[in-house]
């Protein structure tokens, strides 16, 4: 039996869909096909793996397109890499392999610099030369605990931060506008178009695992919306110790963030509040009178893998000017494998490739890692996975990479 690759058009979309929902376990509602298809596939961006004898479509894949800001505020195209699965039937014969090498080459094409993605399993894709980029944590926390014993806002009645409810067309119309903003000062978060908002935004009873329908609240400061919170009730009876639920919470100030957390810990009859994937360095935690009441669980978020190596590096700022030659191996792309030497002024990079020895040397995985200012060279030196090879380059690495603030991503794909 062999595997090749196809294209999917609009004759086997629907049966490409449903390979990728079995893949991952589930049945596919006629609704979610629908969805998928108007507002979040880009047809020419997937991919399927069909068996040539049987003729089925055994493996699936693709990508969203995506921008990402990067260190300094710019945003870089990305290809989010989604919808991975390979038939039980047909594993381990090289369809996932095949087909992720498709989809970075389709990608180099249209010219996105970084492919990115959120993986079901934290050793997939190592070996594609992704690193971890973007780390979160999942909260849990007792609102009865959720006292402050610092905040932004000094005097909550002088505050002009206020929080009010919206419904769910009004929230529709809101949310965007502060979410791009957020999106464009925060560092490893994505964008989201109108189609992807309605993907998103889709709330009928079967995707809500038995939690209520969304409510939403929007935080607005002198006349600017500066936050918002989607969240869910999960409880029995009125007076049952419920549980809310936060789909997404963003803010773009810091009043709006402690307005928002103020509003959410005052709630009664909660007994735990859940947020999932919330910034590694979201002040929360530096808030409260009683900090450890609030549980973090780690969790690995977005992973990338750069593309473009030279434009990648270049598109980012640096923190501090200098000369730096990082030594990359790869196994998976032999081509990549050199030494590029990186002139830093003025915060902005030149990168060109060199013959010289150079001063570290690590994995294109663990560029990636650094690159958006998720973990410290330091660790990663530690962990043995990059080489200090000249006196002083250590420094001269953290220096250059460190960023003022952790990145993260707010959307999930
Ligand atoms: C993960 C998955 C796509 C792999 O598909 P596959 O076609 O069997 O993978 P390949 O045959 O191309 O294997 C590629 C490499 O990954 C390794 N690999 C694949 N799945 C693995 C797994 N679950 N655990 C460990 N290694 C795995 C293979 O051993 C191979 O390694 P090698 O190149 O060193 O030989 C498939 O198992 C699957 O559909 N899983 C369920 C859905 C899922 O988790 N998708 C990923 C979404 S992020």
């Amino acid at each position: 039996m062999t595997i090749e690759l196809h294209p999917v058009t609009d004759n086997n979309f629907v049966e490409w869909r449903k390979a990728v929902r079995h893949g991952f376990g589930f049945h596919v509602h006629p609704d979610d096909i629908a969805r998928l298809r108007n507002d979040r596939a880009e047809l020419k961006r997937l991919v399927a793996a069909v068996d040539t004898g049987s003729k089925r479509i055994v493996g699936t894949g693709g990508a969203d397109s995506y921008s990402l800001t990067v260190p300094g505020g710019k945003t870089v195209p990305m290809a989010g890499v989604a919808y991975m699965t390979t038939s039980v039937t047909h594993r381990r014969q090289g369809a996932f392999s095949l087909m992720m090498s498709q989809i970075h080459d389709d990608a180099r094409e249209r010219g996105d610099i970084v492919a990115g993605l959120w993986a079901s399993q934290s050793h997939l894709y190592g070996r594609f030369d992704y690193g971890l980029s973007v780390n979160s944590y999942d909260w849990s926390i007792d609102p009865s605990f959720g006292t402050f014993a610092h905040s932004p806002i000094s005097d909550v009645e002088e505050s002009d931060a206020h929080v009010y409810f919206v419904g769910a067309e009004e929230a529709t119309a809101m949310m965007p506008g502060i979410y791009d903003q957020m999106h464009h000062q925060t560092i490893g978060s994505l964008d989201r178009n109108s189609g992807r908002w309605r993907y998103e935004l889709f709330d009928e009873e079967r995707v809500r695992s038995g939690a209520s329908p969304l409510f939403f609240a929007i935080c607005e400061e002198a006349g600017e919306q500066t936050g918002y919170v989607a969240y869910r009730m999960r409880r029995t009876g009125d007076s049952d110790m419920g549980t809310l639920e936060v789909s997404e919470q963003v803010s773009v100030t810091d009043t709006a963030h402690a307005a928002i957390w103020r509003f959410l810990l005052n709630f009664d009859l909660i007994g735990e509040i859940k947020a999932n994937n919330r910034p590694t360095d979201d002040p929360l935690w530096w808030m409260l009178s009683d900090p450890r009441r609030l549980s973090r669980k780690s969790h690995d978020a977005l992973w990338v893998r750069l593309l473009d190596i030279p434009k990648a590096l270049e598109a980012r700022t640096y923190n501090a000017s200098g000369r730096l030659k990082i030594g990359l191996v790869s196994e998976s792309q032999p081509k990549v494998s050199s030494t590029y030497v990186l002139e830093i002024e003025d915060s902005q990079a030149t990168v060109k490739k060199t013959t010289d020895k150079p001063d570290v040397i690590m994995t294109p995985a663990d560029l990636s890692a650094i690159y958006l200012g998720g973990v410290t060279p330091g660790t990663l030196v530690e962990a043995g996975r990059i080489d200090t090879i000249t006196t002083g380059s250590l420094a001269k690495l953290h220096g250059m990479f460190s960023t003022d603030s952790a990145p993260w991503c707010a959307h999930y794909f």
